[in-house]
């Protein structure tokens, strides 16, 4: 049961009324937010990710997370959905209720700043208030997370040292890392669709990195396997700090830290109705997992499963999803951007170029199914709107981001 604040009528007025004013702001609000609280506190730079910082895409998730609660301010109750996906990725990253005022007390100072005399003492006090029962929520439904985490059996807190056991190359850019726990203790189960997170001491880095990556393989096995997409450098952008270091520097023997299984992109095992898997590029890891623990769990629910990829070489997991589709009720379907010759002679080749609703609606036997997806943003839009235009109801539509989550339905 989460117990919510009940707030005085005229600080809910003020927070609602004022509302605008702040999403007018929101992105110069966050990011002034973040420069005083990186340079009041620079430890919080071993757990933010940088990339996302430089890119502005945290500043826009937490952003429109505060605003959001803030609307629903008297309701709080309402946004616990929304709570509790948060609430993962803080309970994977080690989140602490400590650490909320900390996030309040410059949240409110960058308001200031950048509204001036707009914000008056009333309106800071009322803010104040109204963040102080957002984060009480939060801390209360990560509790619960993280007693969850721990209570399972082979279950911990916070981080723990696994040993890589096996390192397999799936394809010109992915690779797999299998991972055992030092302490030889159980690890607990997850459900196919969760994630971990990694973090690392990377030498002459200056803080630890976090990221997080979803298991890829059934749960039950004894290890737990990611498989990280290499993020090269490019004229625009530099390489990728943690999916370099892990292709180029861990190795077999190697000791990095996990948190415990994570998230809410689950697939449920208690349905009986087919199944359809997308995946784009290195997003295929969730829904393998699912499918392995379909394969195992419910070997005759029909499933369907769509691989987008540039190509063969960059395509992972060719040889699994192969022996999954030897049985009857398993159909796997590839669409490649720009295939090879030998790419379109794949006994599975099914379209050339980006995915669309008109191919969908000939390789997917019926829409009355469960459709679970994962890719690059831009693949996730194409998704969702061609579902939405086929009439696949919201409650059927599951999906992940590989970064903080956004809207699929805006541009
Ligand atoms: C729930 C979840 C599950 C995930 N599962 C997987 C998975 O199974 N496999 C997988 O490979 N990944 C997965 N990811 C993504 C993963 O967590 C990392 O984000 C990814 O590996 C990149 O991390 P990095 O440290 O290599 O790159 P970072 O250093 O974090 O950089 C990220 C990107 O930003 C670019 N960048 C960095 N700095 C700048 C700058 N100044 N200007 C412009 N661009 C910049 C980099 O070039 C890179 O492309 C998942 C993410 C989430 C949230
Ligand atoms: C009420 C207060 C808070 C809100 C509304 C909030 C909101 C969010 C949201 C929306 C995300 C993105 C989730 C996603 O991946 O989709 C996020 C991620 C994150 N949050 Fe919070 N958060 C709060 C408090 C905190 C606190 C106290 C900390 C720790 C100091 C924290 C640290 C992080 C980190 C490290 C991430 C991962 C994002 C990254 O590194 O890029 N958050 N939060």
């Amino acid at each position: 049961m989460t117990t919510i604040t009940t707030l005085h009528p005229k600080t809910i007025e003020i927070v609602k009324s004022t509302v605008p004013v702040l999403e007018k702001h929101g992105e110069q609000i966050t990011k002034r937010f973040y420069e005083l609280m990186f340079s009041n506190h620079p430890e919080l730079l071993n757990v933010f990710n940088h990339a996302n910082q430089k890119q502005g895409r945290q500043q826009r998730a937490l952003a429109a997370a505060v605003y959001a609660a803030a609307r629903y301010i008297d309701q709080l109750d309402a946004i616990l959905p929304v709570v509790r996906q948060i609430g993962h990725k803080h309970r994977s990253l080690g989140i602490q209720p400590e650490q909320y005022p900390i996030v309040g007390k410059h949240l409110l100072l960058a308001i200031k700043d950048v509204l001036g005399d707009a914000a008056t003492d009333e309106v800071i006090a009322a803010w104040a208030e109204a963040y102080e029962a957002i984060a009480a929520v939060f801390i209360q439904v990560e509790k619960e997370l993280y007693e969850e985490a721990a209570a399972k059996h082979g279950g911990w807190r916070g981080f723990r040292r696994f040993v890589v056991t096996k390192k397999v190359k799936e394809s010109d850019i992915i690779t797999s890392f299998y991972f055992e726990p030092e302490d030889g203790d159980a690890i607990s189960d997850y459900l196919p669709g969760q994630y971990v997170s990694v973090k690392l001491d990377i030498p002459g880095e200056t803080y630890t990195h976090i990221r997080q990556y979803s298991l890829s393989d059934a749960p039950g096995k004894g290890y737990y396997r990611i498989s990280v997409k290499r993020e090269a450098a490019t004229a625009e952008k530099p390489a990728g700090i943690v999916s370099n270091y892990l292709h180029d520097h861990i190795h077999e023997g190697d000791v990095v830290e996990l948190s415990a299984p994570a998230g809410d992109f689950t697939l449920d095992l208690t349905h009986e109705t087919p199944v359809v898997l997308i995946s784009g590029g290195v997003g295929v890891t969730p829904l393998l997992s699912m499918a392995n623990t379909l394969a195992i769990r419910q070997p005759n629910r029909p499933v369907t499963f769509l691989q987008a990829a540039l190509n063969g070489r960059v395509q992972a997991f060719d040889e699994e999803l192969r022996a999954l589709a030897k049985r009857p009720s398993f159909a796997y379907h590839l669409c490649y951007e720009s295939p090879s010759e030998d790419d379109r002679r794949h006994p599975h080749f099914g379209k050339e170029g980006r995915i669309d609703l008109a191919w969908m609606k000939t390789v997917i036997p019926t829409r009355d199914a469960d459709f679970y997806f994962c890719g690059p943003v831009p693949f996730m839009k194409t998704v969702y709107r061609a579902l939405a235009e086929w009439g696949v109801p919201e409650e059927r539509i599951h999906y992940e981001f590989f970064g903080p989550a956004g809207d699929l339905t805006k541009d």
